[in-house]
């Protein structure tokens, strides 16, 4: 059985290069503007189908319905708004009707916009609908704050020929990895969204997942994160030397995801199931704060959203586990659900965690992480301190 993407077809916005060049040459008579890599991810994501069925940057009518209905205007559920953001100087020079051709951070041109529309964003409602708090020192809210408060929407067009993601061996789009899971037979696949090196609550409920369903997806996020996390590099060598050395090959798969981190918690684990659908997986999972930053959001919060969604029409099922720890009592990974251990034998553990371990000189234990890991982020953090 295969997954259909969201919305039934997977969009490509890809132009070919006949097109591309009669876009490049075209866009000289266009309003310019240069975008961030927030937004080129966005951008890359519409043009590859992982944002499907979405073919441009929203609307007014789309983000509205998004912001307050947690859903598009045709009804299937979306819960982040997808914006091309500019600034009142950039938006006085564009209108509905005409082109404007984006040019990414590096100058080069990146895609043109058919404009449908040019409207504000509200972005106090925004924050408070889609991120619960208006706080600007949530990433997530202060990042909205810092693009410009107009956005332009409309359909797009892809002529970026350069690897945005740093690991361009490692970024299978959505029609690659459909291929590549219907090469190894896997008829069911959980993705694992993460931002963080693996550690042992996340392979702990990646291997229970691992047992119900034919393939696990290693899927970490690799677009924008806020500086204290680890940087993707020394992640992506985590990953590698984890699955090779503890993971079945023909059971896993290691790709990156392009995209930017809001930190909206549980409205982002909805989004991140929904590009994992159009990536090919039947289930996600969803652990303890998934998403989530500081205290803004419940454990479960993200958990508990999926229950106010038609799931039928999200078509990719949340496999939701509690919050693991190494058990000293039993030794082994468990949750509250398998453990009959007191508090004060639960170790806990969260990327959080281990990031204080490492600022302060300590090697993570093995309740933490494999022993390979903790010396790859020794290593890394060790580089990174200032000389003297
Ligand atoms: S996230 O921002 O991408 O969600 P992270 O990489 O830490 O952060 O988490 C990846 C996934 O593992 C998320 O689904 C998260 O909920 C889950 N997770 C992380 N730590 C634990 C834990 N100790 N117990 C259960 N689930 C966890």
């Amino acid at each position: 059985m295969t997954i259909q993407p969201y919305g039934g077809a997977l969009v490509d916005r890809v132009a070919s290069s006949s097109e591309a060049a009669e876009l490049r040459a075209a866009a000289a008579e266009l309003p310019a503007v240069q975008i961030s890599p927030w937004t080129l991810s966005d951008l890359y994501l519409i043009a590859v189908g992982g944002l499907s069925p979405l073919d441009g940057f929203m609307d007014r009518d789309a983000y509205a319905r998004v912001v307050d209905a947690m859903m598009l205007p045709g009804g299937l559920p979306w819960s982040i708004p997808v914006v091309l953001p500019v600034s009142d100087e950039e938006a006085a020079s564009i209108s509905v009707g005409q082109g404007v051709a984006l040019y990414a951070p590096d100058g080069k041109m990146a895609a043109v916009v058919d404009v449908t529309d040019v409207f504000d964003r509200d972005r106090d409602r925004e924050a408070a609908a889609v991120f619960r708090t208006s706080d600007q020192a949530h990433p997530g809210v202060a990042a909205m704050y810092r693009m410009g408060g107009r956005c332009v929407a409309g359909p797009i067009r892809y002529v970026y020929e350069e690897d945005i993601t740093g690991f361009p061996d490692d970024n299978l789009t959505p029609a690659q990895t459909r291929a590549a899971f219907a090469e190894r037979g896997w008829e069911t696949a959980v993705a694992f969204q993460t931002r963080n090196p693996i550690h042992r609550a996340h392979e702990y409920i990646q291997k229970c997942a691992l047992e119900v369903v034919d393939g696990l997806l290693v899927h970490p996020l690799v677009g924008e994160t806020k500086s204290d996390d680890i940087p993707a590099d020394v992640r992506m060598e985590c990953y590698r030397v984890l699955l090779d050395g503890y993971y079945p090959a023909d059971r896993v798969m290691l790709s990156v995801l392009p995209a930017a981190m809001r930190y909206a918690g549980p409205r982002e684990a909805i989004f991140h199931s929904i590009m994992r659908r159009n990536y090919g997986c039947s289930h996600f999972i969803v652990g303890r704060d998934h998403a989530g930053v500081g205290d803004y959001y419940g454990t479960y919060d993200a958990q508990k959203i999926f229950d106010q969604i038609d799931l039928d029409a999200l078509g990719i099922e949340p496999m939701k586990f509690e919050h693991s720890f190494y058990c000293l009592r039993t030794k082994q990974m468990a949750t509250p659900k398998t453990s009959p251990a007191s508090m004060d034998e639960r170790v806990f553990l969260s990327g959080t965690k281990v990031r204080e371990m490492l600022s302060r000189g300590e090697s993570p234990p093995e309740e933490f992480t494999r022993p390979e890991i903790a010396a790859i982020l020794m290593k890394s953090y060790q580089a990174r301190q200032p000389a003297g």
